[in-house]
């Protein structure tokens, strides 16, 4: 007789399993694609799911769960879940490690504990003590909020059920592991069934659950994308680590839009909350610059007005090289093309870097046209206009293509003091300017150089 297993191996690519790790998958061809993976899970588990979920029943016939959100504190938080933590959901949030991530669930745990609820913090990672220097630190008192320093799913799992909380909080997800499970906490096969196990339990019990988890190198969660399958919400604490500010984005929501965004500030008492993002990227600008644009990009519902920063240099040695910094590479590298074929900038021995300030992320096409107008200025060395913001899509032929939201945009800029759009004829054609804003229309990418661009600066300093 075969011995039973509990383990078995599967491709990730196109889930072919096996008994043994292969190298190559024979199906799809995919190298290096086999994880080991628990057929059966552990013996303690609960049920798989709830138990009215296995009859048929028929939509109209279901009552709409009425019971309310968890309302987190922080109004930026709960702008990204879609406005609060829903009953029994499992929500996840990463980041690079140091990026704020714990220092983030200790305030939400400390909010909801404050509100009157319990909350359960298992922390993975630092000890009880170090955490209660930290909510020290935070200024946490502390009532209603639990610690648990476990790491052992099942463990967790029975502290909370034994206290029910209104909310628990995992950090990390990577420190977790099943003991029926081979493999180190952290490798792919333990999150993954760490993450569906703590999933079965939410849904089970209706308590929600945030966990946190760290970014690869790459990019991606550590662990399988499959883990951003199986939760509920998937948020992304984002930043650069020499800047304070901080972006949490919706990158899936089972409950609400993603794209949504809140802004923090890493401050000495932890996370706080950015009323008015446009005025904090905009702070630091100087009146009179070159090689400087002003876009207002949609993040999620919201607009938010950013500096676009450029410098062209001549390439001194080998080729030409373009760096990106908060705008994509390969939107550059066509921006940059356009200039040269259409708008006739000799870019073809010139270095240009662009970077977006205060360390925010534009992944809008919307901002192409301040892009290219930050290039263009700092390649003639003329400046732009401070008070314009610009608006644009660009087309390989060198046009400017029309952008979403036109009215929210430029009401924004406006409330910001800005006196002029640039942007394209096609979306402010019949548009009723706020008061004060003069809208300058324009079809083509040399045109809208051709406006903007005021006289030769001095010598450079
Ligand atoms: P942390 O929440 O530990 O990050 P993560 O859990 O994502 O790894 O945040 C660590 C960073 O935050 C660390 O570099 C110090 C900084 N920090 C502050 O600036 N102020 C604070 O009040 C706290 C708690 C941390
Ligand atoms: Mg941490």
């Amino acid at each position: 007789m075969t011995k039973a297993r509990s383990t078995m191996f599967i491709c990730q690519q196109c889930g072919k399993e096996s008994l043994k790790w292969l190298g190559r998958c024979p199906d799809c061809d995919g190298w290096n694609t086999f994880e080991e993976t628990v057929v059966k899970t552990p013996t303690r588990s609960g049920p798989a799911r709830p138990v009215d979920q296995s009859a048929l029943c028929e939509l109209s016939q279901i009552a709409a769960a009425e019971s309310p959100r968890l309302v987190p504190p922080f109004a930026e938080f709960q702008r990204v879940l879609g406005g609060g933590v829903v009953p029994g959901s499992l929500v996840l949030i990463s980041g690079d490690p140091g990026i704020g991530k714990s220092t983030l669930l200790l305030q939400v745990a400390a909010g909801v504990a404050g509100q009157g609820g319990n909350v359960v913090y298992v922390s993975g990672e630092e000890s009880s003590h170090q955490t209660r220097m930290r909510a020290d630190r935070l200024q946490i008192s502390g009532r209603g909020l639990y610690l648990l320093t476990e790491t052992d799913v099942e463990v967790i799992l029975e502290q909370m059920e034994a206290l029910s909380p209104s909310l628990g909080i995992i950090d990390s997800i990577q420190t977790t592991h099943l003991s029926g499970l081979e493999g180190a906490p952290g490798s792919i096969s333990q999150v993954r069934e760490c993450t569906l196990r703590l999933m079965q339990w939410a849904k089970a019990s209706g308590v929600p659950l945030l966990i946190s988890g760290h970014v690869t190198k790459e990019g991606g969660i550590a662990g399988p994308k499959v883990l951003e399958h199986i939760v509920d919400v998937v948020l992304h604490l984002e930043g650069e680590s020499f800047s304070t500010y901080r972006v949490l984005r919706g990158a899936k929501n089972r409950f609400g839009s993603t794209n949504e965004v809140g802004v923090f500030e890493m401050r000495d008492t932890g996370l706080a909350e950015v009323d008015n993002p446009s005025q904090v990227f905009l702070s630091q600008r100087p009146e009179r610059a070159v090689g400087s644009a002003v876009v207002a990009t949609m993040e999620g519902t919201r607009p938010v007005l950013v500096e676009i920063q450029a410098l062209t240099n001549v390439t001194s040695f080998g080729l030409p090289r373009r760096t990106a910094n908060g705008v994509d590479l390969n939107r550059l590298l066509l921006i940059a093309a356009v200039l040269s074929r259409r708008a006739g900038l000799q870019l073809s021995n010139q270095d240009i870097i662009v970077n977006v300030t205060g360390g925010l992320k534009v992944r809008e096409p919307s901002a192409d046209l301040g892009v290219a107008l930050a290039i263009a200025s700092s390649f003639s060395n003329r400046e732009t206009d401070p008070h314009t913001v610009v608006l644009g899509e660009i087309g390989l032929s060198g046009e400017v293509r029309s952008v979403s939201h036109i009215e929210r945009r430029l009401a924004e800029a406006a409330r910001l003091g800005f006196t002029r759009c640039l942007g394209p004829k096609t979306s402010l054609e019949g548009v009723t300017p706020p008061r004060g804003m003069e809208l300058t229309g324009v079809t083509w990418l040399r045109e809208a150089l051709r406006s903007s661009l005021r006289t030769r600066a001095g010598p450079e300093e």
